[in-house]
């Protein structure tokens, strides 16, 4: 593979005490560019700017899909990716779904060890630390004519993260707009599905909500899941989260608390969910416990669930499914505790 190292490295000057998430970014990117119906040799350069004719048609018709992914770096100081055949896989059902050509396991594989290797630095081991890695594909050709693109590009850049802390979690059930809706695009990373949610989350957030928890788009009654995470609640001592259909986003974080908490022999159903059960489920006591999972957050306790006038307070539970979830992802993840699963690999040392 090409590679191109940068000739000045950002990471001396870059603040890893202050990191706020996914805004600095690791010196060096992956890119690969499809052309004339295959896709060509994956290059290695320094983090910049990149050039895009105004009639690209990313620009003009969002045919544009990404994944979100972390490596994490043990205490013998190698970095441990995880879980990335997830990522691989669902990068290609969304480029399949956007019609994207999907990209060769090699080049996403070999391009992750390659960009991992050279900016390992990057990737701290101190408690907390992850390098956060986005993978991306959007439509290159030039033309406005509204139709799938005849090139694309593939890049990876990376950026160091530091413990998410997203403050309090006050979530207010969305009954008007709709994320995602049957037979769309909400069950893969579609660039657009963020887009649209932007102006209801900013809707949400003036009037005091961190997230919507996203309903079905018919009814408004069941529940999805809520901004970039999978929710869960925990009705006694049961866990139940919504299964997965079209407009709801299979989680990788979402697949690995499933197995740990049947490996930690938690009973959890993965069903359709009213909203009214859980409100049932709060007067009846009942509610002991909701929370979100996702890449970024890992797991993250909600606070709070507001339903027209009604706001849910969930008060913290001392035997904390969630909690107890979190830590052990995160001692697998940093390579503290056994990989029980097989779900970290190691990036391949290259001098
Ligand atoms: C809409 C949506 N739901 C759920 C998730 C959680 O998925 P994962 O656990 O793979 O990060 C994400 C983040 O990728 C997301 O964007």
């Amino acid at each position: 593979m090409k590679i191109t190292k940068t000739s000045i490295s950002k990471l001396e000057s870059t603040d890893f005490s202050n990191l706020p998430f996914g805004t600095v970014f690791s010196d060096h990117m992956l890119t690969c560019n499809f052309k004339h119906g295959k896709w060509g040799d994956p290059e290695v350069l320094p983090y910049g700017p990149i050039s895009i004719a105004p009639g690209a048609k990313v620009l003009h018709y969002g045919q544009s899909v990404f994944e979100g992914m972390k490596a994490f770096k043990n205490s013998n100081n190698e970095v441990l990716l995880f879980r990335k055949e997830e990522n691989y896989k669902r990068i290609n059902r969304s480029a399949v779904r956007l019609s994207i050509p999907e990209i060769p396991e090699d080049i996403f594989m070999n391009g992750l060890d390659e960009l991992l290797s050279l900016d390992n630095e990057w990737c701290k081991a101190d408690e907390g630390y992850s390098l956060y890695i986005r993978p991306f594909i959007f439509a290159s050709s030039e033309g406005v004519k509204a139709s799938a693109s005849e090139e694309y590009t593939f890049m990876i850049i990376t950026s160091p993260s530091t413990k998410y802390y997203a403050g309090e979690m006050n979530l207010v059930v969305e009954d008007h707009y709709t994320r995602a809706s049957k037979g769309g695009v909400g069950f893969v990373k579609a660039a657009g599905n963020y887009a649209a949610s932007f102006y209801p989350t900013k809707k949400a957030n003036a009037n005091g909500f961190q997230q919507v928890i996203w309903t079905d788009s018919v009814e408004h009654k069941y529940i999805e899941e809520s901004g970039t995470m999978n929710i869960w609640f925990r009705i006694g001592d049961k866990l139940i989260t919504p299964e997965l259909s079209d407009s709801i986003l299979g989680g990788i974080t979402r697949d690995s608390v499933l197995q740990l908490a049947k490996y930690n022999g938690i009973e959890v159903e993965e069903r359709r969910i009213l909203v009214d059960e859980i409100v049932e489920a709060y007067k009846s006591s009942n509610l002991k416990e909701a929370f979100g999972t996702g890449t970024a957050v890992t797991v993250n306790p909600i606070d709070s669930i507001t339903l027209g006038d009604d706001k849910m307070r969930i008060t913290t539970v001392v035997d904390s499914f969630a909690l107890k979830l979190k830590q052990q992802l995160q001692g697998i993840q940093k390579g503290k505790t056994e990989d029980i699963f097989s779900w970290n690999s190691k990036v391949p040392v290259k001098v």
